[in-house]
């Protein structure tokens, strides 16, 4: 069941944060589902601008209506990740999307408010939540790159201000955190006080942890016997994210995990297995290894188990 991704967040918020993870096939969709059912916890599918144009956006809408089918007991909210202006109002006029993401971290504060304030005015006419960006995070996203010493912390202060002049229905935050498999040099650790001083600014108001990957060792390391070269891939503390999610963090965007899982295996597969060339083993494999996976973030994100309540309080 496709729910907004505000009923998620009144659930969650305070007690446990929701997974949002990032889809651009099949195989990721019925990993995705099967781990959450597993695991009974709802969670967000994030589009990126990138999964809309890997194949077709149709075909992602419709994999996702084809997994909602096929899991009616999923509860769910689909969600635009780092979208532009553009591609914000393609999504809101589609009708499919629960919630878009306008990043316009990477421009001033003024022009970032002006550009999420008129894409807060269109998706409220429509009734669809909004997630904007103030800081900003290092690492790559498909056509921005942040090079190290760039990224920036979000400011507590100018949080405040940006929400109450936005409008916007949670803001991702800078607490640490980058984008893909190499996220810290020395200290792997988010910074809990300035999450501490935005949640003192803008109590009940969801927060969101971009770049929450946890880039697993045994991952990376199976990875590089297989062949990889991922030297010094780390990523952040699983056993933060509760921690965070106490502290307003209601949403924990998750990607590069998944793409590690899919290396992983399929690199395994074809170093054991190197007459094969049918695709099917591995990805029904690969499938069985994301599901577990999923189950153990959630666990981690104190989701898991959360299903039966959540229907309960929408009444369903
Ligand atoms: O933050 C970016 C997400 O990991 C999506 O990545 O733009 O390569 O699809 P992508
Ligand atoms: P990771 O690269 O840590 O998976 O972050 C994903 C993300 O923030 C998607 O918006
Ligand atoms: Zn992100």
């Amino acid at each position: 069941m496709i729910v907004t991704t505000a009923q998620l967040f009144k659930h969650a918020y305070g007690k446990y944060a929701v997974g949002a993870y990032n889809i651009n096939n099949a195989e990721q969709a019925m990993g995705l589902f099967r781990g959450c059912i597993q695991s009974q916890a709802p969670f967000i599918i994030q589009i990126s601008k990138g999964a809309r144009k890997y194949t077709d956006k149709r075909m992602l809408e419709a994999i996702i209506r084809a997994a909602a089918e096929i899991f009616p007991d999923a509860i769910f909210a689909v969600h635009l990740d780092h979208g532009d202006e553009e591609t914000c109002y393609d999504c809101i006029k589609s009708g499919f999307y629960s919630s878009v993401m306008i990043d316009a971290s990477h421009e001033p504060f003024e022009k970032n408010i002006a550009i999420t304030k008129r894409v807060v005015e269109a998706a409220h006419a429509k009734g669809i939540s909004v997630e904007a960006e103030l800081g900003m995070l290092g690492g790559v996203e498909e056509d921005i790159k942040v090079e190290d010493g760039h990224a920036t912390l979000t400011n507590p202060v100018e949080a405040e201000q940006f929400v109450k002049r936005t409008g916007c229905d949670s803001l991702a935050c800078a607490i640490g955190t980058s984008h893909g498999a190499y996220k810290f040099k020395g200290r792997q650790s988010l910074h809990f006080d300035v999450l501490q001083k935005i949640k003192a600014l803008l109590p009940g108001f969801p927060l969101v942890m971009h770049g929450s990957s946890s880039v697993p060792k045994e991952e990376v390391d199976r990875i590089n016997a297989a062949g990889g070269k991922m030297p010094g891939a780390v990523g952040v503390d699983p056993n933060e994210y509760l921690p965070a999610a106490k502290l307003g963090v209601t949403k924990v965007n998750i990607d590069t995990d998944g793409r590690l899982v899919w290396t992983r295996v399929h690199r395994e597969f074809f170093r054991d297995k190197p007459s094969e060339f049918d695709f099917r083993p591995p990805g029904k494999i690969f499938m069985d290894e994301y599901a577990k996976f999923i189950a153990s973030r959630n666990d981690k994100l104190g989701s898991s188990g959360q299903l039966a309540d959540l229907r309960k309080s929408l009444g369903k």
